[in-house]
């Protein structure tokens, strides 16, 4: 008797399918801690060993540490068309070669894959992640403070005498917004070169607050380094930048709903 064609098991594939990201376009994606305490456990499980030992070092807010990577990576694999858990992200630090250093992608993360930069920043129930398809990308995002949070010495400690001076123009209600657009300005500069705080934030001056302003950044022994600023909506709780080495002209941010979070892990 002749045997009929046998049908050979299948192995489960994880299909992800690149999105590349234009020229002048950055895409932001917001998404709040709360809202996805249930993803934590799948989020976790997606996570690289050292990732695993870093959440466990952070014992203040392991929640937030595990969503910053678990999502970093379900966002990633868009762009790098690899499975999420299969993305190598670099964290090693220049100054102490311990994982704690600005993330980013190897060199040739992939044949196909675009060259991509990113940033993650989160503030209380917060987390923000940009992509850009342009070298040096950074964002930060702040809550916004009571006026009597904002004390001289933060000033005096973070701001430069121009944007000092911009700063006591405003009246004292006024002042904690502005505050914290030159704060998460010059963090996101610092963030996107790597430094982080690592560089005083008074290496960095703002020529402006608006949208679309940018700011320059001097770098113990390069030339001085222009930078691009754009204003992220992210709430009425938070202020947020985003700073880039190219114009921005396409900046799209979106929220993770829970749902699209699970629609991502399937
Ligand atoms: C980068 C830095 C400014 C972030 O400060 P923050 O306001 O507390 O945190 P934010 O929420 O805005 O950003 C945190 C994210 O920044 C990213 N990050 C960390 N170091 C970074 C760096 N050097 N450059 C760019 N991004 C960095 C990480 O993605 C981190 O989130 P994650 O750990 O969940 O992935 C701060 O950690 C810093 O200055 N680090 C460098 C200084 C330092 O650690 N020196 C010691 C050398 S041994």
């Amino acid at each position: 008797m002749q045997e009929g064609p046998r049908s050979l098991p299948v192995e489960p594939r994880v299909v992800v399918v690149r999105t590349a990201i234009p020229e002048g376009r950055c895409e932001v994606w917001t998404a709040t801690s709360s809202e996805l305490t249930g993803q934590v456990r799948a989020l976790e499980a997606l996570l690289s060993p050292e990732e695993h030992d870093d959440v466990d070092r952070q014992r203040n807010d392991r929640v937030t540490a595990t969503l910053s990577r678990g999502l970093l990576r379900l966002l990633l694999a868009r762009y790098v068309g690899q499975p999420p858990s299969a993305i190598a992200v670099i964290r090693t630090c220049p100054v102490c070669g311990r994982p704690h250093g600005r993330p980013r992608l190897p060199a040739a993360p992939h044949p196909s894959a675009a060259p991509i930069a990113f940033s993650v920043s989160h503030a209380e129930n917060l987390l923000v992640f940009a992509f850009a398809s342009c070298p040096l990308v950074g964002v930060d995002v702040e809550p916004l403070t009571a006026p009597d949070a904002l004390s001289a010495e933060l000033v005096e400690y973070a701001l430069t005498p121009t944007e000092r001076h911009h700063l006591m123009q405003l009246s004292t209600s006024e002042q904690p917004e502005l505050f914290l657009r030159y704060w998460t300005g010059k963090e996101a500069v610092l963030k996107a070169v790597g430094t982080g705080l690592d560089l005083p934030l008074q290496a960095v001056a703002m020529s402006a607050t608006q949208d679309g302003g940018t700011a320059a950044v001097d770098l113990v022994g390069s030339p001085p380094q222009q930078l691009y600023l754009r204003r992220l909506e992210v709430g009425a709780a938070h202020v947020g930048t985003l700073a880039t080495d190219r114009a921005i002209d396409d900046l799209r941010v979106d929220h993770l709903a829970q749902a699209s979070v699970r629609g991502l892990l399937q």
